[in-house]
């Protein structure tokens, strides 16, 4: 507690960044500090997981130590101690959790084990004070492509989500093929916006399919067999095109999402979300009086915020995990998944 308010410490390592992050009652951040492993993973054109949980270790304690001397607290200020729990990559996971777990022992405070999926949608709330339950969550990550119906904390019906490849596997797979580089969805982005000839050069998507699943694998190989059969196509077009193609389907699944079930609350978040065109379309989208949410990019790719403001909605409702909870390479929650 400091100056009155609930001072909650936030901890992320599920993939390849390590973050921690500092909340004063629920909303306002004092610090979030991210350590991104990127330049380590780049030489292998992705994560390697053994190097990733190494990585975390070797980080976690100095990124604490930031988080709360740029927030100004210590640790006799904290009041819980959330830490994401699930999904991830099981040795990553293993880093931020068991920290939280020795924060939350020694200084007798409360630990809340977080979904990460949650945890990215409910990054919306720190930038928007009116945000309230029920919305539509559509989750861009670089690991999941799904599309909630959100009612309340650990309350998410999945509506769909992808049969194959996520949409940043597809970024960054499309961006392997045409070796520009790791992570894939920065520099497609980057590449697109700068295409002078912007033409339709793959089909849309699912487009005779009902329902919310997404589908990114025929996009991907339809992309890499034009690339095979053009060796000179300008690769800023083919970003465009591929681009348009994958947010197209997004756009539409989600906006009929919003209207077959009334809500009109859209909240777009994971680190597929920090994209231009995405947010620009979005944006240009909202017709029928659907507001669209979209946290800053720094909120949109994994960091400790998200994890300490999802913390503060369980610490308010005083639900909170034992000293024996585990990680989990799966999403487990107590609606449907
Ligand atoms: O949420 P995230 O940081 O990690 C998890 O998967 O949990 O998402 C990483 C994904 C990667 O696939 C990356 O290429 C993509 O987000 N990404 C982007 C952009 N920035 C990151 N995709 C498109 N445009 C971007 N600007």
């Amino acid at each position: 507690m400091k100056n009155g308010k609930i001072i909650g410490l936030g901890l992320e390592s599920s993939c390849d960044e390590t973050a921690a992050a500092v909340l004063s009652g629920g909303r306002d951040l004092l610090s979030n500090i991210i350590y991104s492993q990127i330049d380590i993973h780049k030489v292998y054109e992705g994560v390697v997981p053994e190097i990733a949980s190494r990585a975390h270790l070797e980080m976690i304690n100095t990124i604490i130590a930031a988080s709360l001397n740029d927030a100004d607290v210590s640790f006799d200020d904290l009041d819980y101690v959330a830490a994401t729990a699930r999904p991830g990559l099981v040795g990553s996971l293993l880093i931020a959790l068991q920290s939280a777990k020795a924060i939350s022992y020694v200084q007798n405070i409360p630990l809340i084990a977080v979904n990460h999926l949650e945890a990215h949608l409910f990054a919306s709330f720190i930038e928007n004070r009116d945000l309230s339950f029920p919305f539509i969550g559509m989750l861009v990550s670089g690991g999941n492509t799904a599309l909630y119906k959100v009612t309340g904390p650990g309350e998410m019906e999945l509506l769909g989500r992808s049969t194959d490849d996520s949409i940043g596997e597809a970024y960054d797979k499309v961006s392997k093929f045409m070796n520009c580089g790791y992570p894939g969805g920065p520099v497609i982005d980057r590449m697109a916006a700068e295409a002078t000839v912007r033409k339709n050069l793959f089909p849309r998507m699912l487009v005779r399919t009902e329902g919310y699943d997404f589908s990114y694998s025929g996009l991907k190989t339809a992309v890499i067999n034009y690339l095979k059969a053009n060796p000179d196509a300008d690769l800023r077009e083919v970003a465009w095109a591929f681009q348009e193609s994958a947010l197209e389907l997004l756009i539409r699944r989600v906006f009929a999402a919003s209207q077959n079930t009334g809500i009109k609350t859209i909240v777009v978040a994971g680190g597929v979300a920090a994209n231009s065109r995405l947010r620009q379309l979005f944006k240009e989208a909202a017709g029928n009086g659907e507001k669209v949410i979209i946290p800053s990019p720094v909120l949109c790719t994994d960091n400790g915020a998200m994890v300490a403001c999802t913390g503060s909605f369980y610490y308010s409702r005083g639900e909170f995990s034992a000293l024996d909870a585990d990680v989990s390479p799966r999403v487990h929650c107590r609606k449907v998944y």
